[in-house]
Formats: structure tokens, C-alpha cells, sequence
């Protein structure tokens, strides 16, 4: 075995798996940054953080985490070079296609949040089929945020309960945190416990702003392509040594 591989073992087996957080929400960063270290252009590291997709996704499903949340395409990178958003739909097309038997091997239900409108239609097709045929598994739900964007997600909840107001369904004095919740694109999703934003950039960048209310923030200065099963399990490790308190005191909480 590997040194590695060793490594990687030892840390899997401090996790308290009856201490999981059910649903793990990441911001894949640094693959930009991740290739021109190496001397090559930005796609390279596109295309390599794949790898820590495919990695991560395992890594979760194995421990038994119930929802992965991904941040893949936000609703701001529409304003990147064309070649690159070009470059990137057409990895996601791919990559659906060609990660669909793992979906299917390791029992995982595809979902997908976001404008999802926005996005060319061989993506739209791509991933429409991915979540036809995978929503019947049930071992873990893995989430895409795609064309996303927390504050249109916000602002069509608005408007969506502003015309239940506005055609009688709905009372004002009904509207509370549970029915704002709803009409999210998150409505059939936990709030994450664990956010984990890699490259070591320390903001949110119009992320499940509402969502995340609570959630407990993880940032590792690793690009995101290096980010492997190692990595997802030192998160994890990190966040089972925090306290959430949740406004109490900590004697309250350990009471
Ligand atoms: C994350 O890596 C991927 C997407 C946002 C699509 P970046 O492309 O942002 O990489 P950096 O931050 O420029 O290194
Ligand atoms: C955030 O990464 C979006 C995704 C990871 C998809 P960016 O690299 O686009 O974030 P900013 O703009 O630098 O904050
Ligand atoms: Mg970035």
C-alpha cells in the first residue's frame, strides 16, 4: 500500500460516521490557478477537478453523507471569457454522460439547481436525462448549482409567494422561515451543516446565502483539482471538532 493511500486510511478512520453532516456543500475554486501554476491554460484545470468531483462524490456516498451540494457554474461566470463558458459547458456535457454509470453503480440521485433555462440546450438535454434516470436511487442526492445564483434564488421566491398573495392562496401572516424555505430551489434539500470553499478564498460568492444561515465554514488554501478523498476527510474531521451552538452557551450545549 501507498503512503498515501495510508494516509488517507488514518484519517477515514477518525470520522464518527454516527457524527456526519448531512449534507456537505462545496465551492470548487482554484482550477484557474491550479493549471497556470502548472504552465497550462485554465480549461486544463477544468478538466481536472473533475477528477476531484468524481473523488469527492465516492468519498461522501461511502461515509454515508445523505446530500452533496456542488457549486459548479455561477450565475456571475456567464461573464467569463466566451471561450471558457463555452469550454466549460461542453466538460458538463461530457461529464454528465460519462459519470452517469458511476451515478447508477453507487446508487446516487443527480439533481441539479439554478437558472437552469440559461444553459445550452445539449447541457439541458444532458441533465434532464441524468436526473430521469437516476431519481429513483436513493444512497445520496448530489446536487449541481448551475447558472446559479443565491440572490435570483431569492428573488423568485419572492415573486413566486408574492403571487400567492396577490391571487388569494396566500395570507401574509402565513409567510414565516419554513415558507421561504420552500420556494427555494433548495426546497427539498437539508441546510447544509458543512461548507467547504477550497483555493483559499474566504468568501461566499452568492451561495445559498438564506441556506447557509448556520452552516459551519471550512476554507483550505488546496486548489480545488487537488482536492481528493484525503482532503473531503480532513474537512470533515475539522468540522466534527466544532462546537455549534447555535445562540446558546456552550454549557447549554454540552448539558
Ligand atoms: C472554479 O475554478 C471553477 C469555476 C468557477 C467554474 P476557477 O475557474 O474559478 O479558478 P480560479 O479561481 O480562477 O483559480
Ligand atoms: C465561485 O467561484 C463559483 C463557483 C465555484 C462555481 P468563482 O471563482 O467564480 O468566485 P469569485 O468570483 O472569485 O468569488
Ligand atoms: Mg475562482
Amino acid at each position: 500500500m501507498k503512503v498515501a493511500e495510508t494516509a488517507e486510511i488514518l484519517l477515514k478512520n477518525q470520522i464518527d460516521t454516527t457524527q456526519l453532516p448531512e449534507h456537505i456543500a462545496i465551492i470548487m475554486d482554484g482550477n484557474g490557478r491550479w493549471a497556470k501554476s502548472k504552465g497550462k491554460l485554465r480549461v486544463f484545470g477544468h478538466t481536472n477537478g473533475v477528477k476531484s468531483v468524481r473523488a469527492v462524490t465516492e468519498a461522501c456516498a461511502e461515509l454515508g453523507v445523505n446530500y452533496l451540494t456542488l457549486y459548479a457554474f455561477s450565475s456571475e461566470n456567464w461573464s467569463r471569457p466566451r471561450a471558457e463558458v463555452a469550454a466549460l459547458m461542453e466538460l458538463l456535457v461530457h461529464t454528465i454522460r460519462k459519470e452517469l454509470k458511476t451515478l447508477q453503480d453507487n446508487d446516487i440521485k443527480l439533481n441539479a439547481i439554478g437558472h437552469l433555462g440559461n444553459l445550452p440546450d445539449k447541457c439541458k438535454l444532458e441533465l434532464e436525462e441524468a436526473i430521469k434516470m437516476t431519481k429513483n436511487n436513493s444512497r445520496m442526492t448530489l446536487t449541481l448549482a448551475l447558472s446559479y445564483g443565491s440572490r435570483n434564488e431569492i428573488v423568485d421566491a419572492v415573486r413566486s409567494i408574492a403571487l400567492d398573495v396577490k391571487n388569494g392562496d396566500l395570507s401574509i401572516d402565513d409567510i414565516d422561515d419554513q415558507l421561504v424555505a420552500n420556494h427555494l430551489y433548495t426546497h427539498n434539500l437539508p441546510d447544509p451543516e458543512l461548507l467547504i470553499r477550497t483555493s483559499g478564498e474566504q468568501r461566499i460568492s452568492n451561495f445559498m446565502l438564506w441556506q447557509m444561515a448556520y452552516t459551519e465554514l471550512y476554507f483550505t488554501p488546496t486548489f480545488w483539482p487537488d482536492f481528493q478523498k484525503e482532503e473531503m476527510y480532513k474537512a470533515i474531521l475539522a468540522f466534527q471538532n466544532r462546537e455549534r451552538r447555535f445562540g446558546k452557551t456552550s454549557e447549554q450545549v454540552k448539558a
